[in-house]
């Protein structure tokens, strides 16, 4: 079963406050969002592997090590994950980055495709899918789909905020996938709404309520 970590880093933990607040305007929320992402992803590359090369510094020769190459991608789930990229590609900007765009048939509910780009050489990379909100899990299930179906093998799920049902989902669907949440909230609300939550990622991430 895929690992649940939860960053509760004091500084992670704060900018969280300011995010779920309804007073914080769209600027500051954007910024916040961004600055969260490069915190949980400094956590996130813990795992990243390390080679040793050899250097001079102006003292001496030195053994030193450097990220071995792992090729890494990022993939928002579209739109409020694009929110969450800056912060990522400060600490890894060689990463590339895909789009997954989903959409909630009326009849069925479920998630459907309308939009995917990934980057070309999907089997030898690494990916991060990301999402502020993991509610149902719904679109979150459904872009790991989208991924694995294309030869991506290896996928860690990253969030600001997840309630159980989401990470319970994403857990069953995919029990390779580790999540990695700033904060595990109480439950769903009747209109999909995480609780406490910071209300809708999307809208207040690009203003438009
Ligand atoms: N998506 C959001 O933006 N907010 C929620 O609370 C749930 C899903």
């Amino acid at each position: 079963m895929g690992k649940v970590y939860v960053f509760d880093h004091p500084l992670i933990q704060h900018k969280l406050t300011y995010i779920r607040d309804k007073q914080t305007g769209t600027k500051e929320f954007r910024e916040l969002v961004e600055e969260v992402a490069t915190l949980m992803a400094f956590e996130i590359t813990r795992d990243l592997p390390l080679e040793e090369v050899e250097i001079e510094t102006p003292v001496s020769k030195a053994k030193s090590k450097v990220i071995a190459g792992k090729k890494l991608g990022i993939i928002p789930i579209l739109r409020a994950g694009i929110g969450m990229v800056d912060g990522i590609l400060k600490l890894i900007p060689a990463a590339k980055v895909g789009h997954i765009g989903l959409y909630r048939d009326p009849e069925t509910l479920k998630p459907v495709e309308y939009y995917v780009k990934l980057p070309t050489d999907v089997e030898e990379r690494d990916f991060i899918v990301v999402d502020p909100m993991l509610a149902t899990g719904g679109s979150a299930v459904e872009a790991i789909n989208s991924l694995k179906k294309r030869g991506a093998k290896n996928i860690k799920f990253m969030c600001l905020i997840a309630a159980p049902e989401g990470v319970e989902a994403v857990k069953q669907a995919h029990p390779d996938v580790d999540i990695y949440i700033a904060a595990l909230d109480e439950k769903l609300n009747d209109h999909g709404y995480i609780v406490p939550g910071l209300g809708d990622a999307g809208d207040r991430l690009f203003g438009t309520k």
